[in-house]
């Protein structure tokens, strides 16, 4: 089965309405509008801050989609929150759930990772659900315990996987400019899709695509996007650059 490679770009807290039309004119400039990458099929979602979803969504190219950054797993009295629920009602076809800022800074727990994709899969939306293991966890020989620890939660409330992408995010390569080899990204995507394929079943482990994010740029972008089992990148601070278009074109 051939997994469809898929670009993801991560704003973060970053943007202004001036930042973004600037930004999408020029992609627009240098991709006719999205029409050409390589001639071969790519998935591109791009995930601004929520207030300049719209902004984003009216400026980007026709064929790039948009994804909020995180969701709330219900409506009501949670103030501050934004619900799947209404991601789907604006007509924003993804969300990011589990990245390591969430882990990390805001406290969430493999459990309300895994609650929020389930809610966020139950109303329509797809996921893109983030894991990855800290420095020190690293260096104490824990990744894959953690990666799968981490999937495990998420994998025992998901129902339907053609929904799913898996970010594998290393915390230690997130904005720091140390990137991953492409041999220590290509050994943890294997583990981990041997791991869907032992758990959940071999069909979902073929075809999950499984994404790589940290530090990701079109210089190192073409040498991981060679590996075996990686399927694709989640971008942060190259996706609020014009050259981002490079790594789209990385796979051909
Ligand atoms: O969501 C994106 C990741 O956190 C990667 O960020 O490309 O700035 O390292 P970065």
């Amino acid at each position: 089965m051939t997994r469809t490679f898929f670009v993801g770009g991560n704003w973060k807290c970053n943007s202004t309405v001036k930042s973004i039309t600037e930004l999408c004119a020029s992609w627009k400039e240098s991709t006719d509008n999205g029409a050409k990458y390589s001639g071969k099929p790519v998935e591109i979602v791009i995930a601004p801050p929520s207030i300049y979803a719209q902004t984003a969504k009216d400026a980007l190219p026709a064929n790039f989609q948009v994804s909020l950054q995180d969701c709330y797993s219900s409506t009501g009295a949670f103030t501050g929150e934004i619900a799947a629920d209404m991601i789907v009602d604006m007509g924003i076809p993804w969300v990011i759930t589990g990245h390591s800022e969430r882990r990390t800074i805001f406290k969430e727990t493999d459990e309300v990772v895994a609650t929020k994709t389930a809610y966020a899969i139950s109303k329509g939306l797809s996921v893109i659900a983030c894991i990855g293991e800290l420095l020190e966890e690293r260096e104490a020989g824990k990744t894959l315990e953690v990666n799968e620890r981490q999937l495990s939660a998420i994998a025992a409330t998901v129902t339907d996987w053609s929904k799913v992408v898996i970010a594998y995010e290393p915390v230690w390569a997130i904005g720091t400019g140390k990137v991953a080899t492409p041999e220590q990204a290509q050994e943890v995507h294997a583990a981990l899709r041997a791991w869907l394929s032992t758990n959940v079943n071999p069909e979902v482990a073929e075809s999950t695509r499984i994404i790589y994010g940290g530090s990701v740029k079109p210089a190192n972008a073409n040498e991981l996007a060679g590996q075996a089992d990686i399927d694709g990148f989640l971008v942060g601070g190259a996706s609020l650059k014009p050259d981002f278009i490079s790594v789209i074109d990385s796979y051909a």
